[in-house]
Parts: structure tokens; sequence; C-alpha cells
């Protein structure tokens, strides 16, 4: 094998462009794709910056050297010395940013050998991502990934200098932790020199950042790895980033103008598209109710609409009991699309069961009439008062879910985003920002038979309410706000309760005995009382926010090496089976049946 000695690269195969014409330069890289066309070889040669094509011409370079040259495969690795020669007009490729050049080869080195990959290294492949991901290292050398990581590491430039330049530091917090209950599932760490105790990896730096403003630090961030045990989704990892955040002595507009000026900042500077301030802020009630979700995408319309009132009171059990019942009946309108196939609509039944709903029903305002399956239940006036009341035409199509309150939400909210998808009213160009505000403090949690605070138990109760934490606490707002960028949730934060009694009355609301919150959580209540500012802060998912920037699906496609739906490396085949000897020293004897690994 060759070394690049005496032929050390001058420049980058991408950043080569016509007034670099009659330049002598060296150049390395990857072999790309090559074209043999006798006596003549093209190879794109690829770095990260881009790709170009060289030329290897026998007439020029000898035989021996073009022999060598004929060897060459797709990710061999090659080291060239050649000249830059400007292509003719009718070979100029307008696609390639270096089309309107070339370099003519006049040594080659072949650095390194390459098997043939298990799939091409180029952009849009069509490839089973258990594949991309065992061989993870050759799916990042594709173009489209290298330019996601290279975002993401603009984006976190621009955030720590954004936040260097308004007075914050980035400062470190453990990764072992102590586990505490609330939150998702912690992923434990055995301690060996404390038999039979465990650490926790932290779910997020929420306590310690807090502690920090004890500390009078006041502005603090850091970028951070966290860890969560939950199921996993297109933009759920179990370990995933985080862009943490908190201040003290500031109040929420404050905060959250200056997220507004660091989001702007980010998408301004990379994207190069403009980005208004400040952004829509909606409350959660209203985000509810208009979308039947906390994190609307109001990219489109085709917003839910009560029709309880029209409908009640009549001889169609479906609706009247569930209006009995305390439930309500909603809509949405798929506008123009009256004359939907039988075959889809009863595909939606499926979709919305999919998502809690009994059943769905339907109005078809049609030029020959009202079409529904409870057209015989309501006289033709309703349906008019209906359509009037949704501001709906002929020709349009409205979907129908009666339930309680939550299963309408949900099932009317995603099915309002699968209509927007198959109708294509989703602009994958626009950029909708908006903050949801004003959240209830507390969920019921049916399981449980307790409440569980909405954001996390730190979150600060609103002044007015706090009256009500322990007698009426569905009633108790909470200071806290999630920031939605087209339909995900980007981030979320709060305002913190900063006095001993509030946080003890709060725990003492979601069911923690004052004796298992002390157990728990005693450090914290301890530093309330030795001086704690008032504070609160935010943290944005650092992979959901490049994941949109880079317009992809998944989070996936923006960590360099994630885990699978099921939480695994198929490349490193982690998580692995252990020997019996490092489980001994952790004091651990396994339960599971063993297992065979690939
Ligand atoms: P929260 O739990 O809302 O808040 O998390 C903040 C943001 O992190 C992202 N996120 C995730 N991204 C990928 N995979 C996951 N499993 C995952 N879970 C969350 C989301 C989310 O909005 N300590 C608080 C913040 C605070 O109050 O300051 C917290 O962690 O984009
Ligand atoms: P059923 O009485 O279940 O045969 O339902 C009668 C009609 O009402 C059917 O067309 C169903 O699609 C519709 N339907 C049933 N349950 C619901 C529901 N929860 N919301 C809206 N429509 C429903």
């Amino acid at each position: 094998m060759k070394t690049l000695k005496g032929m050390e690269r001058t420049h980058n195969c991408g950043e080569l462009r016509k007034i670099d014409e009659g330049k002598e330069i060296n150049l390395a890289g990857w072999v790309s794709r090559r074209r043999d066309h006798g006596g003549l070889i093209f190879v794109d040669m690829r770095d990260r910056s881009g790709i170009v094509q060289v030329v290897f011409d026998e007439a020029t370079m000898g035989e021996g050297a073009f022999d060598e040259a004929e060897t060459l495969r797709n990710e061999f690795v090659i080291g060239v010395r050649g000249k830059v020669r400007a292509r003719s007009i009718e070979t100029i490729n307008p696609k390639m940013p270096t089309g309107e050049i070339e370099i003519v080869v006049e040594e080659l080195r072949i650095l390194n050998k390459a098997k043939t990959p298990p799939f091409y290294i180029q952009d849009g492949i069509d490839v089973d991502e258990n594949v991309r991901l065992r061989y993870r290292y050759l799916d990042l050398r594709r173009p489209e990934m290298q330019q996601n990581i290279m975002l993401r590491h603009r984006v976190a430039k621009i955030i720590r200098d954004y936040l260097d330049e308004h007075g914050f530091l980035e400062i470190e917090t453990p990764m072992l932790c102590r586990s505490t209950p609330e939150g998702a599932r912690d992923f434990l760490v055995p301690s060996r020199l404390n038999p039979g105790q465990f650490y926790a990896l932290p779910q997020s730096p929420q306590i310690f950042k807090q502690l920090l403003m004890v500390s009078g630090f006041e502005k603090y961030f850091q970028i951070v790895r966290c860890f969560r045990d939950e199921d996993l989704r297109a933009d759920r990892q179990p370990e995933f980033t985080q862009l943490d955040i908190e201040t003290s002595f500031l109040n929420q507009d404050t905060i959250l103008t200056l997220m507004e000026g660091l989001i702007k900042n980010i998408f301004e500077t990379t994207l190069k598209v403009e980005v208004p301030i400040p952004f829509k802020r909606m409350s959660w009630q209203e985000a509810m109710d208009r979308y039947g979700t906390d994190k609307p995408d109001v990219r489109f319309g085709m917003e839910l609409k009560d029709i309880s009132e029209f409908v009640k009171g009549s001889d169609f059990k479906v609706f009247s009991s569930v209006l009995e019942n305390g439930g309500q009946v909603k809509v949405i309108n798929v506008e123009g699309y009256a004359n939907i196939p039988r075959r889809e609509l009863d595909g939606l039944v499926e979709y919305v069961k999919t998502y809690g709903a009994k059943g769905l029903a339907w109005i078809q305002y049609t030029n020959e009439g009202v079409k529904s399956p409870f057209k015989k239940f309501y006289s033709d006036e309703t349906f008019e008062q209906i359509k009037k009341a949704v501001n709906a035409e002929t020709g349009d199509l409205l979907l129908v879910v009666g339930d309680k309150p939550s299963v309408v939400a949900q099932a009317l909210g995603e099915l309002r985003l699968e209509m927007g998808r198959r109708r294509n009213l989703i602009d994958a160009d626009k950029l909708c920002f908006l903050w949801i505000v004003d959240f209830p403090m507390f969920e019921y949690v049916e399981e449980d038979k307790r409440y569980k605070a909405m954001h996390h138990p730190f979150t600060a109760p609103r002044e007015e309410d706090i009256e009500f934490l322990l007698t009426d606490p569905e009633k108790v707002k909470a200071n806290a706000y999630d920031i939605v960028l087209n339909g995900v949730e980007i981030g979320g934060g709060s305002l913190r309760i900063y006095q001993r009694d509030l946080q003890q009355k709060v725990f003492e609301a979601i069911g923690l005995t004052a004796e298992e919150a002390r157990s728990k959580f005693g450090f914290l209540m301890d530093a309330f009382e030795y001086g704690t500012p008032p504070h609160g802060g935010i943290a944005f998912g650092l992979d959901r926010l490049i994941m949109l920037m880079a317009k992809k699906k998944s989070i996936r496609d923006v960590i360099p090496f994630p885990k699978t739906q099921s939480a695994i490396d198929p490349m490193s085949h982690a998580p692995s089976e252990v020997d019996e000897k490092q489980l001994r020293e952790l004091y651990i004897k396994s339960t599971a049946k063993k297992t065979v690994t690939p």
C-alpha cells in the first residue's frame, strides 16, 4: 500500500471551480463511481467536501500507470496528482458544483482497496434501515448523511456562540445520578463499590441545573445526552441530546424571547430562511380544542369543530349516549372531498380505531344531497345547520367522531394529520413555530389512580392557582411552555418552584408522602432553604430540531450512531450478554433466559 508522502493534498474535491483552471493540485478521497471508456477512465472522486471528476488518459499517463487506474473499484481510497482542466461545453454537468471542470491525472496512488459495499454510497438509496445501521460507517459516508452531521455541528456552534454572547456558561452535570421517581423509566447502572446499589443515567439534568441556580451561576446551558427507557418511535431514542438551559431572575416572557432569538439565529444562519419573531402563543386548551393535540401542525387548517349542540337528544344512540355521558361530537372538514371512495372511508374507520375511537361517521354534502350513516335520525335542517356552523360547502366531507373529549381529540387530531397528508395540504417548505402555554399543572393517571405532574413536579403553579393545589388540582395551571415546530414538540420548559413549602405541597398533590419526598428529593428541598433565586428554563430536543431542519422523517438520520426501534445497535450488537464474572463483581444474577446473540 502506498502513502500520500510527497503528494499531500492541496485541495478538497468539492471546492474546485472554473477559476482553478490550470492549477497543479493533489487530492485524496474515495472512488465514488468509475466509467471505463477504453483508454480513458472517468472517476467521480469523493471526500467530505463533495465530488469531482478525475480523468485517467492512457495517452498521457503511460501504460503502467494507466493499468493501475484500471484496477480501481468503488470505495477504493486514492490520492491523485493532476491538473485542473475546463470541461468542453457539451460535457459540463450543471448538477455538480464542480461540473465545469475535471482533473487530468498525472499520478495515481491507491492508498487502500475496498470490498464491494452492501449498498451504493450515494443519496436517496432504498435500503433496509437495519442494513444501513449494521454498516453505519458506510451509511455515514453518503453525502446526505454527511450533510446532516455537518449541519448538526454548525447548529451546535451557533448555539454556543449565541448563548455565550448572552452571558450563559456551559457547565457539565453528572451522568451517574440518583434514581428518582416521576418521569420515564430509568436506565440503571450497578455500583461495584456499593454492592446492591444503582446509579441512574440522567433523563435530563433537571435537578442539577436548578442546583446550579442555587449556586448562583444565573445562566447555564449544556448540550447534553439524556437517557430514557421508553418505547421508541421515529422521534424518540433511548439516548438523545438536549440543549438544556436554565436562568435565574428572568420572567417567562424574557426567557421565551431569548429562545426565539436563538432559534431565529440558528435557522437564518444555516438554512438562510427568514424566521419572523415573536412566535405565536396558544393556550394548551385552545390547541386541544382546535387541533386535538398539544403539538399542533398549524401549516394547514382542517380544525376540529364541535357539533354536539346539533346532534344531541336524538334517537341516534351513538351520539346521544356519548353526550349524556359528558362526551362530545366533533368533526373535521375535508374540503372538496365529498366524493371520497367508499373503500377509503372504510379504511378511515379502521384508522381512527387505532387511536381509541369506537367508530367514525361522516356527512357528505354532495350535489345529490346529504349522504351520512345517521341521515335518517336528523332533519335536513339539522344537516344545513351543521354545514353552516362549520363553514362547509357542497362538495365537502365532514368526518365525525363522538366519544369522551380525550378520545375525540386524539382520534380526530390524528385523522386531521392523515387527511392533511393524503390531500397534500402540508407545505413542506413552511416553518410554523408555536409556543403552547398555560398547561394544566397535573393530569390524572387512571392506572395509578393519582395525579401526575404534566411537565415535571418542579414546575411552578400559577400564583393565583396555588390555593387549589390540594383541593382542586384539575383547576391548577402551570407556568410551563412547549415550543412546537410543524407539529413536533422541539422543546419544553417552565418557571420552577423555589420555595420548600410549595415544593412539598406539589409533591403531596401527586401523592408523594412527606417521608417519600424527603428520601427521594431531600437534597433539593434542603437546597431550597439556603437562598434559592426564582429561576426557570427550557430544554430543546436537539435531534428533533436538526431532523426538521434537514427535512428528515426520523431522528435516526441525524444521529451518527442511533439505536433501532427495539433499542439495539445492529453494528456493535449492543446490548449484549456479559461474562458471569462481570456480573458477580456487580453482585448481579440474571433471571433472563439465555439468548443467542447474532
Ligand atoms: P422534556 O422531557 O420535555 O423536558 O424534554 C425536552 C425535549 O427533549 C426532547 N425529547 C426527546 N428527544 C428524543 N428522544 C426522546 N426520547 C426524547 N424525550 C424528550 C423533546 C422535548 O421537548 N428537564 C425538562 C426541561 C425543562 O423543564 O427545562 C425536560 O427534560 O424535544
Ligand atoms: P353502530 O351503531 O356501531 O353500527 O354505528 C352506527 C354508525 O355510527 C356507523 O356508521 C358508525 O361508523 C358510526 N359510529 C359508531 N361509533 C361512532 C363514534 N364513536 N363516533 C362517530 N361515529 C360513530
